[in-house]
């Protein structure tokens, strides 16, 4: 599939087949993240990659944080349901001491997101579907899967194979809109 092909049909994809994901499929996305470029090329990102039924169901429930979404008046996390029926999730987590930081911007958080999107992007080439979940509790799944103190937990990711093709997602602000020539105007 061409680059263009698969930033313009990836959407987010929130509930999957049963059906397994082979692991050939699985190795060939993780190789894909591993070439994302970072902070001086220091690599701060590490994925845990869970499908054990019982852990994952564990992770969707930790995927509702009530003081976020009661505000927001959203009754659940829209992917609360794929986390658990996903056959796999992958946990990105960052080492910010492995990343820079200049004035008051962290870019451990801009190596997640780059690794983040060659994911989601490389998921689509694969025929797989996957969405970025942001919200959790942190200090749950920290708890849950072991993760040491110092060490973020930034993303979520239910991957497997989509129980429907979504065609139109959410609309992007016209260009005009978001881009400036010369100077911001
Ligand atoms: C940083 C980040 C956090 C997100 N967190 C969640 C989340 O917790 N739950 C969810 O269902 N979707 C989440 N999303 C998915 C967005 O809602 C989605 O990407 C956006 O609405 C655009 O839709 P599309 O991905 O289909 O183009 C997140 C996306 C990003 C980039």
């Amino acid at each position: 599939m061409d680059i263009f092909e698969a930033i313009k049909t990836r959407r987010s994809v929130r509930r999957f087949q049963q059906k397994p994901v082979e692991d050939e499929k699985l190795n060939a996305l993780l190789e894909s993240v591993r070439m994302s470029p970072s902070w001086a090329n220091l690599q701060c990102w590490r994925f845990i990659v869970v499908k054990e039924k019982t852990v994952k169901e564990q992770i969707s429930e930790m995927s509702y944080v009530e003081s976020f979404f009661s505000t927001r008046g959203y009754k659940t996390n829209p992917s609360k349901k794929g986390l658990a029926e996903a056959p796999v999730v992958i946990v990105a987590c960052a080492d910010p001491s492995q990343s820079g930081a200049i004035w008051d911007q962290q870019y451990y958080m801009t190596d997640i997101g780059i690794a983040s999107q060659t994911l989601m992007l490389s998921a689509k080439a694969l025929g797989l579907g996957t969405v970025f979940v942001g919200v959790f509790d942190e200090q749950k799944m920290r708890d849950l899967l072991g993760v040491p103190s110092g060490i973020r937990i930034v993303g979520l990711f239910p991957l497997g194979y989509p129980l429907e093709e979504k065609k139109d997602g959410p609309p992007r602000k016209p260009l005009h809109e978001i881009v400036f020539y010369e100077k911001w105007t």
